[in-house]
């Protein structure tokens, strides 16, 4: 039998699982979303209801969950509401090209087309969107999201809920800083400081 999942967020990233559980080997019964934007509450998303607010977990105990929000900060205060004591399995596509020697923590998404270079580390609750390269020894930490197409050189290292907007790249041995968002197309160069926006070619620090 199916092992029941809810999908926290009736989002763009819940859609993409509902639509493509065959990339997941149709593992689940995804019984619903929860969700915290009240008009979304008991309508229906890709045929799949939005049974209440994340408060409302409580009614579901024992299913598995997986957080279906790419925003790092967002997503950190719905973990905050959900706690840590959950099955959060990881929804690693098909597809997906990991080398021998990558590590994954738990509540992970990757989206087709994504290839990750060895000796490589993979935070908890992670997302990498479509045709990401995670190049060798990259370490991408907890709530990381990487938009489409983000290129990360070797021995990249992504502090917690950075934000990597699409298309952007790394060289070799940058830290992006914790909280960081690193706009589409960009290219990185330096060590980003936590909690600030940098764009362009090379990536520069702006004043958000
Ligand atoms: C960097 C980013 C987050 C900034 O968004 P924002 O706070 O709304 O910023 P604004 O659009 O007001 O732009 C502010 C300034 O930064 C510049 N800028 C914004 N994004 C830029 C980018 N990616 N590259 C170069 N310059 C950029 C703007 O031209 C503007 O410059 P100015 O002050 O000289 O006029 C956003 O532009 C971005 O690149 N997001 C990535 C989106 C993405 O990856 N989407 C895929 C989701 S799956």
């Amino acid at each position: 039998m199916k092992e029941n999942l809810i999908i926290v967020g009736a989002g763009n990233v819940g859609g993409f699982l509902v639509l493509n559980q065959e990339l997941f080997n149709n593992q689940y019964n995804i019984i619903g979303f929860l969700d915290d934007a009240v008009e979304k509450i008991n309508k229906t998303f890709w045929g799949i209801p939005v049974l209440g607010a994340v408060d409302d977990l409580y009614k579901y105990p024992d299913v598995a969950l997986v957080i279906g929000i790419a925003d790092p900060i967002v997503k950190k205060k719905v973990l905050q509401k959900v706690g840590d004591n959950h099955k959060f399995p990881n929804f690693i596509s098909e597809n997906t090209w990991i080398s021998n020697d990558v590590n994954f923590g738990k509540g992970i998404i990757i989206y087709p087309g994504v290839s990750i270079n060895y000796e490589t580390e993979i935070g908890d609750f992670v997302i990498i969107n479509m045709n990401c390269a995670v190049g060798h020894n990259t370490r991408i930490e907890k709530c990381c999201s990487l938009a489409p197409g983000v290129n990360l050189a070797g021995f990249t290292h992504a502090e917690p809920f950075a934000e990597i907007g699409i298309g952007a790249t790394t060289i070799q041995q940058v830290k992006i800083g914790e909280g960081s968002i690193i706009g589409g197309q960009s290219m990185v160069i330096k060590n980003t400081e936590a909690y600030h926006t940098y764009v362009g070619v090379p990536a520069k620090k702006k004043g958000f």
